[in-house]
């Protein structure tokens, strides 16, 4: 697959960085742009290693036009896979003039240039928050689309601009995928979640509670209509999201705009996640049952049979896999990218630039670009 230019938006964020280094690993070139508002540097140096091939990246944000139109003249890409944006429901509630600016207005400034410059392939991170709470599980991409927070709303309406861009101009081919709910990092443990203060998300909470970071895990409902009483997700190792992005990319053959589940079809309560935990820890996490949170759904999980039929995708690591990866993550690096006794990794960053290629340690002499 090599020759194939992809543009990476919001590249050094958790989901992008396991895709990127699909990507790298799949051959592809890859252009990697970030504001870093939400994420470090410090990852573009950990993937290029992971994947032993250099990578260009640059701080661009991505609603400002001229930077993207330069880009765009600068390299030629092929596709592009949009991630950057803001993604806490919480934080979006409070501050929704920042999620709609971010997501909504930065999507489609992205969506004016590559229009300007005929890039019409993309791969749009979307996310399962687009169904709201009310539909049934498995839920299907056919399910009723009404997110109940600011955050989802932003997916949905990008995904709308999506639709009625490809409706008037059928050059455009998109691919919106609706992940659950990822988990994990890559098995190297070099790259995982890394969330900035307390996590909001149940995994890296279990994960801080294991390396002694936070005391006690609050399970939020013990009293659903479910098995154990806690509420069911359905939970996807993110090496396997990432894995999804690549068969998105690979199978843009019908024009068109296509939504996509990426879950694994199964659904775990939180207490089965806190005892799969356990067991690949050997750790006992401490818990207490509080209260529900606003806004939870009791039960929900995806219909992955559209990504089989249509991507050749299924996911393919199972739980005890998920915790494993978190966990060997949150010992490598306790205090994320930041954590002091990570073996550092030569790179060719140039600090002092906009613009940097950052080559593998393996592979300096593919040096293409320095500014
Ligand atoms: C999972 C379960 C909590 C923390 C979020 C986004 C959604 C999508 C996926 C991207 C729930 C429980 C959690 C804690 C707990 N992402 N929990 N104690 O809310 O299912 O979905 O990620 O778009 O849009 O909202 O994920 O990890 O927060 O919660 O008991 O400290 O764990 O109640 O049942 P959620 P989560």
């Amino acid at each position: 697959m090599s020759n194939i230019t992809v543009l990476v938006t919001g590249a050094t964020g958790y989901i992008a960085s396991h895709t990127i280094v699909e990507l790298l690993n799949e051959g592809y070139e890859v252009i990697g742009i970030d504001n870093l508002v939400n994420s470090k540097k410090t990852v573009v140096s950990r993937i290029t290693s992971l994947a032993d091939k250099s990578l260009i990246f640059r701080n661009v944000d991505i609603r400002d036009y001229d930077e993207l139109d330069r880009l765009f003249e600068t390299y030629s890409i092929n596709s592009v896979i949009h991630f950057a944006g803001y993604k806490a429901v919480g934080e979006s509630m409070e501050k929704p003039m920042m999620y709609y600016s971010n997501n909504l207005k930065g999507s489609i400034t992205l969506f004016e240039v590559m229009e300007k410059h005929g890039v019409k392939n993309l791969v749009f991170s979307s996310s399962c928050t687009v169904y709201g709470n009310e539909g049934e599980s498995p839920v299907q991409e056919s399910n009723s689309l009404c997110p109940t927070s600011p955050y989802g709303r932003t997916k949905l309406y990008v995904e709308n601009a999506l639709r009625d861009i490809c409706a008037a101009d059928n050059e455009w081919t998109v691919t919106a995928l609706r992940y659950f709910n990822p988990i994990g990092a890559h098995d190297s443990g070099e790259i995982g979640e890394d969330p900035t203060g307390i996590p909001n998300n149940l995994l890296p909470f279990i994960a801080q509670v294991a390396s002694g970071k936070r005391e006690m895990l609050s399970i939020f409902g013990g009293d659903y209509n479910t098995p154990d009483g806690t509420c069911i997700r359905d939970y996807i190792h993110v090496s396997d999201i990432a894995t999804g992005h690549i068969a998105a990319l690979e199978s843009i053959t019908a024009k068109g705009f296509e939504a996509i589940n990426l879950g694994t079809g199964k659904g775990y309560s939180v207490l089965e996640v806190v005892k799969t935990f356990e067991k690949v820890s050997g750790i006992k996490i401490a818990y207490k049952i509080v209260d529900r949170r606003p806004g939870d759904a009791e039960a929900v999980w995806a219909d992955p049979t559209n990504a089989y039929k249509k991507l050749y995708w299924k996911a393919e690591h199972d739980l005890e896999k998920m915790c494993t990866d978190a966990w060997f993550w949150q010992i490598k690096n306790p205090n994320g990218y930041q954590s002091q006794f990570h073996k550092p990794v030569s790179s060719g960053v140039n600090t002092g630039s906009s613009m940097d290629v950052v080559n593998s340690p393996k592979n300096s002499q593919k040096a293409r670009i320095t500014a």
